[in-house]
């Protein structure tokens, strides 16, 4: 079988960290291009791993029929444009996350694959997390009974990203901690919960902590360093009550507020069992039997979930497969995600139920 030629727009930290390293790792992989606006980034990639040419303007990837597959690594501001002309140049997409900026580019980019039939991934890597998938098994099989709520915490004392620069910018990134890291967790738990439909949220954002830009005080800064004429217009604490076809979920997130230590874990509560996940690490199962509380902690050989994750976009490049992290899937979270700024923003709650239809 012939090597699946591939484009990397976009040659940032999740490119160098995760998807160079991926493509390099697959011998059906040959990565033909590195792309960035900021061309010297382009040029330290092709240099560094010794292969692809070096570019900063992506349409010169479309024009290439070699191309087969791209991976998309820039700022969310540009996710949509660009994966709707990769597919409508007949490319094959994995799109970091989140898949937009809103709901809205969301749709068109999901609009698009429908009318091309083009690969649409988006980069909601725990799909490929083996805890993560022993979870949505665990709760698939009744293990947990009914699973009637999901609480979600990603809160850190002091991680707000490059300050003043396109994390906090929110006409490039969309938002803040909601976009950024609750995509991940609320991914996590639609993913886990079977992909509910969203019902009815009602959210608060704050930007509190980062916009004094020059008194915030931290210790390290990813991302970073600040910028101190940027900008800094985004949330940096999130809280949302969900209700959804299946579980209802609770969410507190959270770049930056004044807590002592940082609380980044899932509690899936079912009635016969719950079971805490501690986000990236292991996860612990609660439950009680013959008058005893029960706790254990599973033991599993764990994977690359990037790795996992690029080896099944060019399984399906070729078998035309259709992966969890589809575009069909990631735009629940999408919705769930623009309803929470929507409600904060609005000061009400969003319903996704039609008139009379609630029980
Ligand atoms: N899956 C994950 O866990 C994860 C982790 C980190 C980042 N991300 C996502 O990856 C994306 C990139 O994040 P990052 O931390 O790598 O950012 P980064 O700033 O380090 O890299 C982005 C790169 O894109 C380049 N770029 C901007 N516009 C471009 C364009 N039009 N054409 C080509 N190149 C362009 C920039 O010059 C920069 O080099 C974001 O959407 C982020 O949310 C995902």
């Amino acid at each position: 079988m012939s090597k699946t030629v591939v484009a990397i727009i976009g040659c940032g930290t999740i490119a160098n960290s995760a998807h160079i390293p991926a493509y390099l790792a697959n011998s059906d992989a040959e990565i033909k291009y590195f792309c960035d606006i900021r061309k010297e980034r382009a040029e330290q990639a092709a240099e560094k791993y010794g292969c692809g040419i070096a570019i900063e303007d992506y349409r010169v990837i479309l024009d290439d029929p070699d191309v087969e597959a791209v991976s998309i690594c820039t700022p969310n501001h540009c996710h949509a444009s660009i994966a709707i002309d990769c597919m409508r140049a007949g490319k094959h997409v994995l799109c970091e996350k989140p898949a937009a900026r809103t709901y809205e580019e969301a749709l068109e980019m999901q609009k698009v694959q429908h009318e091309t039939g083009m690969t649409l991934n988006i980069g909601v890597v725990n799909r490929f997390n083996t805890g993560v998938n022993i979870i949505k098994k665990m709760i698939e099989d009744g293990e947990l009974g009914d699973l009637y709520h999901v609480y979600v915490s990603f809160r850190a004392q002091r991680s707000i990203p490059g300050l003043g620069g396109d994390f906090t910018t929110k006409a490039v990134a969309g938002g803040g901690a909601l976009i950024d890291w609750g995509v991940h967790f609320l991914d996590i738990v639609m993913y886990c919960a079977g992909d509910p439909e969203p019902q009815t949220v009602t959210g608060q954002t704050y930007c509190k902590l980062g916009k004094d830009m020059k008194n915030y005080s931290y210790l390290n800064m990813w991302a970073g360093p600040p910028n101190y004429e940027g900008t800094y217009d985004v949330d940096d604490f999130v809280t949302a009550m969900i209700r959804t076809a299946g579980p209802s979920i609770t969410v507190n997130g959270a770049w930056a507020q004044n807590i002592g230590v940082d609380e980044m874990y899932i509690d899936f509560l079912g009635d016969k069992a719950g079971i805490r996940l501690q986000y990236g690490a292991e996860f612990t199962i609660y439950s009680a039997k013959h008058g005893a509380l029960l706790e254990s902690t599973p033991k599993f050989t764990k994977t690359d979930h990037f790795r996992n994750e690029i080896n099944s976009f060019l399984a399906c490049v070729k078998s035309g497969e259709r992966l969890p992290s589809h575009i069909d899937t990631v735009i629940l979270t999408a919705k769930m995600i623009q309803a929470i700024y929507d409600s904060s923003d609005q000061g009400r709650e969003i319903s996704f139920v039609k008139e009379g239809a609630r029980a």
